[in-house]
């Protein structure tokens, strides 16, 4: 039984998103963190909390041989609603097709501004006056699903990428929670 409530959150890396949506869960459960990097320093910090977790390298492997293990153990662990939070790999066909509608993504750009990656450096580059971070419906097309929410951040004159990407990983740790409680009470 997928239960829109309890959420799975899958992460390549730091894991700061995964952690704000631990700490800020309202509304809803953190019923697994899963990754695809078993080094992952947010899965140390799940299973240092007993927050179930699940991670196989998916180096080498098959994509959708990968994601069907990674439905089933989502399905073991009875999760309705799916967060991406650094998840750095793009989901197969069959997986976006198994739980279309139910997975979200934050993404660190005003979308349909500046898809895919660097997203700073292209804001900066562009001398655009504001950037900011997007949550996002995960269709097959990237970073291109219905957008649920925006945070908008100044862009200062001596912004580096760097600068600019701590400014907007604030105010995605205010939005991603926010955004996901919406989400499954809908
Ligand atoms: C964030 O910038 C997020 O917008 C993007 O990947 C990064 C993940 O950072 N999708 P973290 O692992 O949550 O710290």
């Amino acid at each position: 039984m997928r239960d829109p409530r309890r959420v799975a959150i899958l992460i390549s890396g730091r894991g700061s998103n995964m952690r704000a949506l631990v700490e800020q869960a309202d509304g809803y459960e953190v019923a697994l963190i899963a990754s695809n990097k078993p080094q992952a320093a947010g899965i140390e910090w799940a299973c240092a909390r007993s927050i179930p977790s699940w991670a196989l390298d998916s180096k080498g492997v098959d994509k959708e041989a990968f994601d069907r293990k990674l439905s089933d153990a989502l399905d073991s662990h009875g999760v309705g609603t799916i967060a991406l939070a650094g998840f750095m790999r793009i989901l197969s066909p069959w997986f976006v097709n198994e739980w279309h509608g139910h997975i979200l993504n934050i993404h660190p750009s005003l979308l349909p501004k500046y898809r895919g990656l660097d997203t700073h450096a292209r804001a900066i580059e562009a001398a655009d006056s504001v950037g900011g971070c997007s949550v996002h419906v995960v269709t097959e097309e990237l970073d291109a699903g219905e957008v649920l929410g925006q945070v908008e951040v100044p862009i200062e004159p001596n912004d580096t990428p760097e600068t600019l990407e701590q400014r907007v990983l604030a105010a995605e740790h205010r939005l991603y929670p926010k955004v996901l409680k919406e989400f499954v009470a809908r």
